[in-house]
């Protein structure tokens, strides 16, 4: 299967991507924060009609224009923006996302940032790249000398216990660690742990979209991802935890504490 050519589509939807964030943009409301764009609508279309020619077989789930979040043999996940809060804000951490996986294993993935122009990609088994470099996580082996990136939800709103979860882990991590970023795209995140800018990742309430891809491109550069209880991560899981590997058990370990505000 050819699926190198992931980089080509995503470097051309790059371009829609590129014209809109410089912009003014039509925005709507998927509710008070959740916002919507024109150009996250173009991107998915346009990757959509591109993807459904060169991987018929594949069933396409797009964040945008697919209706419910299905979990077929043959998935490709579509992100047109990941990171849409900063593409409309002007910040340049932001990203399209292809993943395609294959009996709930990842195979293929290509996160891209047109704006830093960061490509980044990786098929099983082959490593991961970045504007095809090879790239590998860092060796940090104690929280302390960890930089850890997280990101909120927008259930965040309904100050139920998703808020609840995000207050307390960060209660917990937050001390332990030499800091903890939010930098808006939870596909970007993942990648950034991969290249070795942070040690590890967590966040509540993703979707496959978001993570399809940048979960194998961090796997393929020698990282780890589980659930929060340490147990294998499948794309319907509620939480997600990243790191290099060598911090894993130790954050795993950390983020159980939460129990102890019940
Ligand atoms: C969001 C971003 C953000 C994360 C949210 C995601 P979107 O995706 O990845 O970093 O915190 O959970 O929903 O809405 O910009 O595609
Ligand atoms: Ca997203
Ligand atoms: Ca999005």
């Amino acid at each position: 299967m050819e699926y190198e050519v992931l980089k080509e589509l995503a470097k051309e939807a790059g371009v829609i991507f590129r014209e809109g964030f410089k912009k003014s943009k039509s925005i709507t409301f998927k509710s008070d924060i959740d916002l919507v764009t024109q150009y996250d609508l173009q991107i998915e279309l346009f990757l959509k009609e591109r993807l459904s020619v060169a991987f018929p077989e594949y069933t396409l789930v797009g964040e945008e224009t697919s209706e419910n979040i299905t979990y077929p043999d043959r998935a490709i996940y579509i992100d047109p923006i990941d990171g849409t809060t900063n593409f409309i804000h002007g910040i340049p951490f932001c990203a399209i996302s292809i993943g395609i996986w294959e009996d709930a294993r990842p195979v293929a993935g290509v996160v891209y940032n047109p704006i830093l122009d960061e490509l980044f990609y990786a098929e099983a088994g082959k490593g991961a790249t970045l504007n095809d470099e090879r790239i590998h996580v860092t060796d940090t082996d104690t929280l302390k000398n960890s930089l850890i990136a997280t990101g909120f939800p927008y259930t965040k709103v309904d100050r139920g216990q998703d808020l609840e979860w995000v207050l307390q882990t960060m209660a917990l991590i937050l001390p332990e660690t030499r800091d903890v970023r939010r930098l808006g795209s939870a596909a970007m995140d993942l990648c950034y742990v991969a290249k070795g800018t942070f040690d590890g990742y967590y966040e509540i309430n993703l979707k496959p979209w978001d993570v399809s891809a940048g979960i194998l491109v961090l796997l393929e550069a020698g990282g780890k991802v589980s659930r929060v209880d340490g147990q294998m991560y499948t794309l319907d899981e509620n939480i997600l935890v990243a790191t290099n590997g060598i911090v894993h058990e130790v954050l795993v370990e950390m983020m159980a504490g939460e129990h102890r505000f019940d």
